[in-house]
């Protein structure tokens, strides 16, 4: 038999009630934040992510999925949606007709990563971007609609980190501090980081192997390096957080593993997964729009890891409505056809219907009807048919009446009504 891919998974149906409930959840919060759905395409060209998550970053180093497209030269399976969320900020100028644009996009992403518990090879992302605004009340407002996001999944388990990376000019010092400390520890760094530490000292710093976090946790932090402004903009952000009451643990060495961010840099933490405990991840990349050939326009964003999210959320399926209201049990030939007809008008008005088409006995449709969980059994017979009349049984009170069958389809959405 053939066997799904390695770091691929199928969301079986009753999963997927979680995963609409967890979108239908964010797009209900974030659509009241004002941001309005982008969609994007799975593929881009693979130079979008080597000039915006950078060359020397191990998503672009070694877990992107590229490949060549003809004349289109080499593409790739996005392992990210930043970069093509601002792609197309620049593509339709959509800074002319308002600089300031908040989006988010729901889907796919794709990293040859190593595969393990937290960490796919397609994993899906929930993100979030704003462009064209530079303060910091900016940032203190996606981290308090994160955790709004989080508190109303009942995840409550879970650490704010925040850090700032400065701007271009205050992290010019602070790599050269860096790279001196590097060559100093150079014997304690993995053959990576040895590397890196020439070509992109930054990336060393959150490095996962043991020696290397060793190494780092005398190394000088970019804190200490913030120009007047960098330091004023994350005073900002702690002062609003602060004044939300959202606990946060400044961390100086989350500098996260993409090359786009400046200043605030953001991670959600969960001590529910084990090591890939970061269930989102975000920051400013107020360069990014120019890099890529846009204006010069600041932004900030986030993604939620989904994959995670479901992991450790406790709402099972049985807690999210998704149970029929009503199941209709129909015995005989005459009877299925009348029963047919009334599943297709409640189907049709929004009513939660089951039928079984397969014209089994009254007891295997019962047991069906309790395994799905309906609230209520019609059941309609050859004698009820002759009566004029159906039995509507209650399935949690075990309550059950004779109901005339004229306007069954309108009576039975006034009790259900009557019942919400
Ligand atoms: P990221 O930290 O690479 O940031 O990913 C964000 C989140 O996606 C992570 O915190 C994690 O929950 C989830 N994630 C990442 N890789 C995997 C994987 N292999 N398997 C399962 N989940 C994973 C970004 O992608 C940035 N684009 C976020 C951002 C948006 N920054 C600004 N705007």
């Amino acid at each position: 038999m053939i066997q799904l891919i390695r770091g691929f998974k199928d969301i079986l149906p009753e999963e997927v009630e979680l995963w609409q409930h967890i979108e239908k959840t964010a797009r209900s919060l974030f659509e009241d934040f004002g941001f309005k759905e982008i969609r994007i395409p799975i593929l881009e060209h693979a130079e979008l992510f080597a000039r915006s998550i950078g060359e020397d970053t191990d998503i672009v180093e070694k877990e992107m999925y590229t490949f060549p497209d003809g004349k289109r030269g080499l593409i790739t399976l996005r392992p990210e949606a930043t970069a093509s969320v601002v792609r197309a900020y620049i593509q339709h100028s959509l800074y002319a007709k308002d600089p300031i644009q908040k989006f988010y996009t729901i889907g796919p992403m794709f990293r040859r990563e190593r595969p393990q518990k937290g960490r796919y090879r397609q994993f899906y992302q929930i993100n979030a971007e704003v462009f064209g605004i530079d303060s910091p009340l900016i940032d203190a407002q996606l981290i308090f609609m994160l955790v709004t996001f989080f508190s109303r999944l009942s995840v409550t388990e879970i650490e704010t980190h925040i850090n700032s990376l400065g701007c271009h000019k205050c992290r010019r010092d602070f790599k050269d501090a860096l790279s001196i400390f590097l060559s100093a520890a150079s014997e304690k760094l993995c053959a990576d980081c040895k590397r890196r530490s020439q070509r992109n000292p930054l990336r060393v710093l959150d490095c996962k192997v043991p020696s290397c976090k060793e190494a780092m946790a005398e190394a000088p932090s970019i804190l200490d390096y913030l120009c007047d402004e960098c330091s004023i903009h994350f005073n900002g952000v702690k002062n609003v957080l602060e004044k939300f009451n959202i606990p946060f643990v400044i961390d100086s060495l989350l500098v996260r593993g993409l090359d786009y961010y400046t200043r605030t840099t953001f991670e959600i933490q969960t001590s529910s997964l084990g090591t890939q405990n970061a269930i989102a991840g975000g920051g400013r990349y107020d360069t990014l729009v120019k890099t890529l050939g846009g204006p010069a326009q600041p932004a900030i964003g986030f993604a939620i890891g989904f994959d995670r999210l479901v992991e450790i959320t406790d709402l099972k399926s049985a807690d999210l409505g998704q149970k029929p209201d009503i199941f209709l049990a129909a015995l005989g030939e005459k009877s299925m056809s009348i029963v047919f007809e009334w599943f297709c008008a409640f189907c049709v008005d929004g009513i939660k219907a089951e039928l079984d088409l397969n014209g089994r006995s009254l007891k295997s449709q019962m047991k069906r009807a309790d395994r799905l969980g309906a609230e209520y059994v019609l059941i309609v017979g050859e004698k009820e048919l002759e009566e004029g009349s159906a039995i509507l049984r209650n399935m949690n009170t075990k309550e059950q009446a004779a109901i005339p069958i004229d306007d069954i389809v309108e009576r039975i959405k006034k009790e259900l009504s009557q019942k919400d």
